[in-house]
Order: structure tokens, then C-alpha cells, then sequence
């Protein structure tokens, strides 16, 4: 049998998965690490550490599975977005690398926004707002901060192609990868010349672009021997993590969408021409599938609300009991209001001073409206992101999944409050699975992406709306209210609190 392996560059670790010609998931191997954390909002981490880090989960996973020596003909790497490795003339890292959820870059964002002509100007040459963890206020923070270090930049890139760089010595990133650096245009899937003229950014800079499923190189020789792959083992670009999670969870079509609620929550919608007027209440960046985009609502707490509800006050009740708890609450949960706001928001209210909010407390609130009521609140802003993404596609397929899907309630919640049918996968490996089925495309092993997966990825339950749809149909408003009613009330925090 022949493999290929998908890579998934996190934040937090590395997962390599073991994929047949076939489209079935053999194996996977994992290794942890953690990025450096400063105060200021600053998040680095030093290349090497990924590199070492994959390495290993490589070479794990090949020992666990000596059937697959010889026999790997392809790797694709899902990364990480937007976080900046800087090389040098001879491709050395000149600095850690300022990671996607680093957050020094606010006077950088305010820049470009001027420099642009304004927030439609930099829209219409990028499809995206300018938010402190994309690449190129990355870029300006290194051009005033270390002028020297600057001066020594021959090459950006993102976390997955300094993996690809070191198994191959090529320097490429795909179409993906380069959306999420606010230097490209992503209508027209070029660099923007446009915007890194009015920034002052070299083009020089930029590497070569080409498809997700594009070939960067053979593998290094001395790789393919100590790892044991097929020599002349091909490594095929991959993409953004949240592109190759989609890809992943079958969406490889127009009318398909992902839903997935894991710490953080996505809803994402396939593309093919943005004809809507971009406003940016959505990502809106090239996909991993041929000559398409997709929309993508990012919300910065989803899963992790229930986390934060249950270290709380529930420490001791496990999450099946939460959700036994929640199920006996009344849809509403009474009239008792979540804000997910935990950490701020990104889409649609691109709002660092968001804050969580119970409102709506009452004298008989019980332990289960609590809980639902926190469910309840995720499923309104996955609503909010739903709504943003359908002005530029219509979904009539949507999946779910993440963490959050394994709770039927919190599914079926979901399902009422949009008001539409989701489906639940047989797989929960989106990103390094969507590497992998990239890999299979890139090196011809599957003739398209809707075949890759080789029928492997089944529906295992669908959700259909309840007549609790009614009930949220009311309350959806009331949630969009009560964030408008706070928005200055939030920014009063934020004073008292300095
Ligand atoms: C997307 C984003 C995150 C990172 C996490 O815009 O910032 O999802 O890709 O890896």
C-alpha cells in the first residue's frame, strides 16, 4: 500500500497523520510544545522548535507504522496563519518568529489603514480588515522596532513553509497562506503591488505562490532515508490551517460549509468569486481547492465559554452532566442571556473590548440555565458569523464539528438557532486529514479533491431544527441587542480598569 502523510503545524503542537493512496486514516503521532509568551501581548516562537518538533512526529509516526517504509509518496503541511518567519540572504532565521495571536502590532494596524486611503480603499485591494495578528503589521513592527533585523529580511513566510523549505530548500507558500498576510489580493490571487507600495513593503520580500496542492520539491534525499519514505518523496505545498480543516470536513464545493466549535469557534463557507460588497465582517481568503476562496467568521470563544463555565462554578460535574443539566432548562433558558465575549471579539464585531455578560438572571435561575444559557450564547454568535458568511455564498450543506459537536444538546442548539440542518462527520481530524488529501491531489494520487477522501468520510448523524426554533427565533435579536446596548459600557471597563 502507499501513503501519504498530513502535517498539522499548530500553535501548540504538531500532529503528523498517516493517510492511504486511498483516503483512510492509518495513524497519528503528536508532539506538544508551547510558544513563548511576553508581556505587551507578545507571542514568539523560534522556528527551529517546529522543526525539530515535526521532525519527531515524523519519525514517531513512521516507527509506529513500519508497514508505511518505502511507501510515502507526498507530505502537505496545514500551518499556522499568518505567523512571520523572518529569513535572511542565506535563509537563516534572523528572529523567533511573531506569532498570529501576538497582539503589539495596533499602531502598525492603524498605519496601514492610512496608508491604504482608508478601511474601503485596503478592503477593495485585500478583502480584509488590517487586525494586529496578520502578517504585514508584523512586517512594519520589524521595520520600526529592529531596524537592523529588517534590513537583513530576504524572505517572509509563514510556519508551513519553513517546514517545507527545510525538507525540500525551497522556499514557496500557497494561496492560502498568502490571504492571511494582508498582502495579497485575494479577488485576483496575486501579491498586492498595490498595497505593498503604499506600505513600502518590497515585493522582493514575498515568496513565490502557487496552489495548495501545488509541488514545492522533492524531499531532501537524507530525509526520505532517515524518515524512511519513497525516495524522490514529494512535498506538496498545503495551506492554512483553517483552509486545510475544511478541506478536511468535505467542503470542496459551492453551497458547503463548516461550522466547528473548539476553543475558539469557526463558521466557513466555500467561495468561488466574491461578487458580494466586502465589508469586512468576514475573513474572506483563497482556498486549498482550485481557483476558489472561502468566507470564515472567527469567533475568539466558543468551546472554551463552557470550559471557563465548568472550571467556574462546575468543577466538580462532569460535561456529560452539564449537559444532562442543560437539557432540562427550557430553550431560552429562561430568559437568561449569554455574551461569549471572553477574550473580545473578532468577526463580526472586530472588538479587542468585548466582555462576557450574563443578563437576564432571575430569582428561580437553576444551575441548567446557566449552563444552556452559555450554550445558547455561543450558538447566537455562530449565528452572527453564519449571517456574515451567507452574503457571500448560500449554504446548503453544513457540517459541524470540534468539540462542541460531540454535545448533541449544544448540536441541536446550533441546528435551532440557525434554523438549519447540520451534518455530523465520521472524522475529527480536519486540518492534518485536509493536509493529507492536498498531498494526495498535489502528487496526482487522487484526481480531485471531492474524490480524495475516497468515500471515507461519512454523515454519522444529522441534526435537524426543533420546534425550539421558535423560541430562538425571538431571543436572537434580544442577543444582538444586548452586545450593542454594552459596546460603551464595555469601553467604560476598560477606562475604570487603567
Ligand atoms: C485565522 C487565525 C487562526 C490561526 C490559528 O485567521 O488567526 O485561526 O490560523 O492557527
Amino acid at each position: 500500500m502507499k501513503y501519504v502523510i498530513g502535517i498539522d503545524l499548530g500553535t501548540s503542537g504538531v500532529k503528523t497523520l498517516l493517510v492511504s493512496h486511498g483516503g483512510e486514516i492509518i495513524s497519528s503521532a503528536q508532539v506538544s510544545y508551547t510558544p513563548d509568551f511576553y508581556s505587551g501581548g507578545r507571542v514568539e516562537q523560534k522556528p527551529a522548535a517546529w522543526w525539530e518538533n515535526t521532525f519527531k512526529a515524523l519519525k514517531d509516526l513512521m516507527e509506529k507504522n513500519p508497514e508505511a517504509k518505502g511507501n510515502v509518496t507526498a507530505t502537505a503541511v496545514s500551518g499556522q496563519m499568518h505567523s512571520s518567519v523572518f529569513l535572511d540572504s542565506n535563509n537563516e532565521v534572523i528572529r523567533p518568529a511573531i506569532l498570529w495571536n501576538d497582539t503589539r502590532t495596533t499602531a502598525q494596524t492603524k498605519e496601514i489603514v492610512e496608508a491604504a486611503g482608508g478601511v474601503k480603499s485596503l478592503l477593495d485591494m485585500t478583502c480584509n480588515l488590517a487586525l494586529e495578528g496578520f502578517t504585514l503589521p508584523k512586517i512594519l513592527w520589524l521595520r520600526e522596532n529592529e531596524p537592523e533585523n529588517y534590513a537583513r529580511v530576504n524572505k517572509v513566510i509563514m510556519p508551513k513553509d519553513y517546514i517545507n523549505f527545510m525538507l525540500t530548500g525551497n522556499i514557496k507558500t500557497d494561496e492560502s497562506d498568502a490571504a492571511g498576510t494582508l498582502l495579497f489580493d485575494v479577488k485576483n490571487c496575486r501579491w498586492s503591488g498595490e498595497l505593498c507600495g503604499k506600505t513600502g513593503v518590497s515585493p522582493r520580500i514575498l515568496p513565490e505562490v502557487i496552489p495548495s496542492a501545488g509541488v514545492v520539491g522533492e524531499i531532501k534525499a537524507e530525509f526520505c532515508d532517515e524518515l524512511g519514505f519513497e525516495k524522490g518523496c514529494l512535498a506538496i505545498a498545503g495551506g492554512a490551517d483553517n483552509s486545510c480543516a475544511a478541506i478536511g470536513n468535505g467542503v470542496v464545493k459551492e453551497g458547503q460549509g463548516v461550522i466547528s466549535i473548539g476553543t475558539s469557534g469557526t463558521v466557513i463557507g466555500y467561495v468561488g468569486e466574491i461578487k458580494s460588497e466586502v465589508t469586512g465582517g468576514v475573513h474572506l481568503f483563497n482556498y486549498s481547492a482550485p481557483n476558489s476562496r472561502y468566507a470564515m467568521g472567527c469567533m475568539l470563544c466558543a468551546g472554551e465559554a463552557l470550559n471557563w463555565t465548568k472550571r467556574t462554578f462546575f468543577e466538580n460535574t462532569s460535561f456529560d452532566e452539564l449537559n444532562v443539566l442543560a437539557e432540562k432548562a427550557p430553550a431560552g433558558s429562561g430568559g437568561l442571556v449569554f455574551l461569549p465575549y471572553l477574550f473580545g471579539e473578532r468577526s463580526p464585531h472586530n472588538d479587542p473590548d468585548a466582555k462576557g455578560a450574563f443578563v437576564g438572571i432571575f430569582g428561580g435561575c437553576e444551575k441548567g440555565n446557566i449552563i444552556r444559557s452559555v450554550m445558547e450564547g455561543v450558538g447566537y454568535a455562530v449565528r452572527d458569523l453564519y449571517e456574515e458568511v451567507v452574503k457571500f455564498t448560500d449554504l446548503n450543506e453544513i457540517f459541524i464539528t470540534g468539540g462542541g459537536a460531540k454535545s448533541k444538546l449544544w448540536g441541536q442548539i446550533c441546528s435551532d438557532i440557525l434554523n438549519k440542518p447540520l451534518e455530523v462527520l465520521n472524522i475529527s481530524e480536519g486540518p492534518s486529514y485536509g493536509a493529507a488529501l492536498i498531498a494526495l491531489v498535489g502528487s496526482g494520487a487522487a484526481e480531485s479533491f471531492e474524490a480524495a477522501n475516497g468515500g471515507n468520510v461519512e454523515v454519522v448523524r444529522e441534526i435537524t431544527p426543533s420546534e425550539n426554533t421558535e423560541v430562538y427565533k425571538k431571543f436572537y435579536p434580544v442577543f444582538r441587542q444586548l452586545y450593542k446596548s454594552n459596546k460603551e459600557n464595555f469601553k467604560l471597563i476598560k477606562e475604570a480598569l487603567k
